[in-house]
């Protein structure tokens, strides 16, 4: 949610800040700029669109600077045009200010500095930071641009990444750290700081997370960390971190955009997922990111999963599992909810905090409400070094490899695979007998030709979809396993073609939505191989006797005629089906998306990582 990128070193910057914003733009794609240090003063330059825009806009002339900072925007105060696109400075142009998060005390700040005299240029809460901090320095010939940072801090409430530019220290770049990420990269001459890692591992994989609360200031061949709290007596440098992933994680690599790209490396998701976690002799799984022994194993009366999203609907999935398998009373929760309610902290139970991310500040949040009141809390994320995960301490890490489209499918995937592992292990401890835990084993390693085999069924999905993506409303239906697949199938359709998409468990359609059932009305429904087929082709009935278009998704025989469109899905381990059912709903959701000539990747409104409430 908003992208942040900033160098120093000897190159161009502009060219470096440009490729760093171009893959930080699924955090924010409503405007973007830079600002860079040229002959001793600011240049600014923005957009009210895209990275491409920014990049039409600058040409391609060489510059004439070596430290600058950009931006992509994801709004939250002032509308997404050019004056509100960040950086923002004070009003001498001295500061320059970049800023991922949002500053809650923002009104009272630009209050008290209006009333000082200070002139706003924009509606953002960022500007004030700009202002504060060049007033700081106009107040003290002596201080430095990190004092007048870390001062200006002190008065700040709410959640940032931030970078700052200061034309009369040319040498360096302050940033700082607050409930949004930011990580430093470590190059031979040259510093880099982004939102995340992707704008950085084609220049360098040594990198730093900064920790809430810290601030650091780059120059090119050195850097310090100090906190809010400590100040300047709490100066150090932290060992890097070396990153495992490379520039060609994040190419598009022959695809025309990244959903499809992720939709396809499913099948190495998951094999990476499983390998060297599934123990064929005691028919059970290893998770080595999880800190608990087979005593405290068994001693876990629930699991509770928590996120948001997507990640919550892989969360009921993954309690499903956990009930299925292990016999453990479980279930998932949004974090967004989880975290206002007062919830009832039981020490016996799991939770699991899900998130692609692992920077969902809602999750976030919820995670430390639950530390706070005593909750053993595990990670299930895929980003290493993110927040959550660091947070958690102990968890599963789900290994699909860098997502980049705001639609989530292979963390999805990967996630429901971890959770499959995770239930693994906590019925194998219990009573899951070692045929069924064998039977388990042997599905997860089939997962990956299933879902391939899914795959190069895409244009048959893909026709059906064009045939009803029209459609200005759709029902997905599902019961029991085939619920949270629903869920998530009218998840996907909607954040990327717009038609609205509500998902219903079967049984509860007679109950009211069966009113909205017509024929300009289609409904997916979700056929699983289990104990409720019959209950469900009954439902598909329903629908038809009302005139509603059926689309079925199903792993069994159905009659013939029954649905107006099948998609078919291989047979799996019962439990494990969820995992092959999301994957043609993706498909599906993708081609309608296409047909209608929606931007995929870049959904309107939306943006990968929600660092904000
Ligand atoms: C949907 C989607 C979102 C995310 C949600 C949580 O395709 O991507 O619903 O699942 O914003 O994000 P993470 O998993 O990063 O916490």
């Amino acid at each position: 949610m908003c992208g942040i990128v900033g160098y120093i070193g000897k190159r161009d910057a502009t060219p470096v800040l440009v490729e760093g914003l171009h893959r930080l733009e699924y955090r924010g794609y409503d405007s973007a700029g830079l600002a860079v240090i040229a002959r001793g003063r600011l240049q600014l330059t923005k957009t009210a669109g895209r990275v491409q825009d920014l990049r039409d806009k600058l040409g391609d002339k060489p510059g004439k600077a070596t430290v600058g900072i950009g931006h992509t925007r994801w709004a939250t105060h002032g509308e997404p045009n050019e004056t509100n696109a960040h950086p923002h400075t004070d009003a001498g142009h001295r500061i320059a200010v970049v800023h991922n998060g949002i500053i809650e005390n923002a009104e009272a700040l630009r209050a008290q500095l209006t009333g000082e005299g200070v002139r706003f240029a924009t509606e953002t809460d960022t500007e004030c930071l700009a202002h504060l901090v060049a007033r700081e320095l106009e107040a003290s010939d002596e201080a430095t641009l990190e004092e007048a940072v870390v001062a200006t801090l002190r008065r700040v409430e709410g959640a940032y990444g931030l970078a700052f530019l200061d034309t009369k220290n040319p040498d360096q770049l302050v940033v700082a750290r607050n409930g949004s990420p930011l990580v430093l990269g470590l190059g031979e001459s040259e510093m880099f700081v982004a939102s995340d890692v992707a704008a950085l591992v084609r220049y360098t994989r040594q990198v730093i997370y900064l920790d809430d609360g810290e601030v650091a200031t780059i120059k090119a061949t050195d850097y310090h960390t100090t906190t809010l709290a400590g100040g300047a007596a709490g100066n150090s440098v932290k060992t890097p971190t070396v990153v495992d992933a490379d520039a060609d994680d994040y190419e598009l690599g022959g695809f025309s955009d990244y959903m499809r790209k992720e939709i396809y490396e499913q099948p190495d998701a998951i094999r990476r997922a499983v390998m060297g976690r599934l123990d064929e002799r005691f028919a059970t799984a290893k998770l080595g990111g999880v800190n608990l022994d087979a005593r405290e194993l068994r001693n876990i009366k629930r699991v509770k999963f928590l996120g948001c999203g997507s990640a919550y609907y892989a969360g009921q999935m993954g309690a499903a599992l956990v009930e299925e398998l292990a016999r453990i009373p479980a279930d998932a929760e949004p974090a967004s909810e989880f975290r206002y309610r007062s919830p009832v902290v039981d020490p016996d139970t799991l939770y699991v905090a899900v998130s692609q991310s692992g920077e969902t500040s809602d999750t976030l949040m919820a995670v430390q409400e639950l530390k706070r009141k005593g909750g053993q809390v595990m990670g299930a994320v895929n980003v290493v070094g993110s927040a959550i995960g660091r947070e958690c301490g102990h968890g599963i890490f789900l290994h699909a490899g860098p997502e980049v489209a705001v639609a989530s499918t292979k963390a999805l995937t990967n996630m429901v695979v971890n959770f499959a592992l995770l239930s693994l292990l906590l019925g194998r401890v219990r009573d899951l007998s070692a045929a069924h835990g064998t039977r388990v084993v042997n599905g997860l390693r089939n997962l990956p030709s299933q879902v391939a085999g899914i795959l190069n069924a895409e244009a048959e999905i893909a026709a059906i979809a064009h045939r009803y993506a029209e459609a200005e409303h759709m029902f997905f239906i599902g019961r029991v396993r085939g619920w949270p697949v629903a869920r998530e199938g009218a998840q996907k359709l909607k954040e990327i073609s717009y038609v609205h998409a509500e998902a219903y468990q079967a049984g509860e359609l007679k109950h009211g939505p069966l009113a909205l059932i017509q024929h300009e009305m289609p409904s997916v429904v979700v056929i699983p191989a289990d104990d409720l087929i019959a209950k469900n082709i009954s439902t598909v009935e329903q629908i038809k006797a009302r005139g509603g278009p059926v689309i079925a998704v199903t792993s069994v025989e159905i009659p013939d005629g029954l649905a107006d469109a099948t998609i078919r899905v291989p047979r799996a381990e019962p439990e494990l089906e969820p995992i092959l059912f999301n994957i043609p709903l993706q498909l599906f959701a993708y081609h309608a998306a296409a047909k209608l000539g929606r931007d995929i990747d870049k959904p309107r409104n939306l943006a990968k990582s929600v660092t904000v409430e």
